[in-house]
């Protein structure tokens, strides 16, 4: 698809994602924020939903969290802005502190991810991407539909889904989030050895004839 058709696409997608979750959650305003980065991109990243930094910005995988997927991209000598990148759950799931009246990150709730789901899949089915690549539980279960899978299980282990529907299938590319190897230090090995793993996978694409 032309790339100029795509970005027309995402655009109207934004406008009627945005009316989708101001109808739903009427009293409370939610600040979208949607995936970045070239459009034309085999490749897509996808985490599981914006934090505060990405919030303030609205841009996905910015502050803490960038810096991560910084390294990350350094590993697979990626630049940003040649793939693209988007989450779940398009505005921060947070709670607040009864006592300090502060705001923290959680997990997306079941409602929230079911809610997403079909505007990840709309934004996929416009960007085309040959590899999908799920950072953490939440985008592997989401993009693979299957509730019961566990990252620990797959992780650096490609395996075909079907985006949307059945006409459109790409491959998707479990991994650990960045975030998780901060609290776990004994994942970081393997999750170095999946990111190695994945770069030889994207080397093999871009031997295909995709550009990258
Ligand atoms: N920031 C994002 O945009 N997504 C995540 O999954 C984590 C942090």
């Amino acid at each position: 698809m032309d790339r100029s058709i795509k970005l027309n696409q995402l655009e109207t997608l934004k406008k009627e994602c945005k009316r989708f979750f101001t109808d739903i959650y009427h009293d409370t305003e939610k600040i979208l924020v949607f995936g970045e980065g070239d459009v034309d991109s085999p490749l897509v990243l996808v985490g599981e939903a914006p934090g505060e930094q990405e919030t303030i910005e609205q841009r996905p995988f910015v502050g803490k969290a960038g810096k991560n997927l910084d390294e990350f991209l350094e590993i697979l000598k990626l630049d940003r802005e040649d793939i693209y990148i988007t989450n779940v759950v398009k505005f921060r799931p947070f709670k607040v502190n009864e006592k300090t009246g502060r705001l923290s990150n959680r997990p997306p709730t079941k409602e929230e991810v079911d809610l997403s789901r079909a505007w990840l899949m709309r934004e996929l089915k416009i960007i085309g991407p040959k590899v999908v690549v799920s950072l953490g539980n939440t985008a592997l279960k989401t993009l693979s539909g299957r509730r019961d899978i566990k990252i620990g299980h797959v992780h650096g282990k490609p395996f075909e889904i079907e985006i949307g529907d059945k006409e459109y299938r790409a491959m998707l590319f479990p991994l650990y989030h960045p975030a998780s190897i901060i609290y776990r230090r004994e994942l970081a090995s393997v999750y170095r050895e999946d990111l190695e793993a994945l770069k030889v996978y994207v080397d093999k694409i871009i031997c295909l004839g995709h550009k990258l």
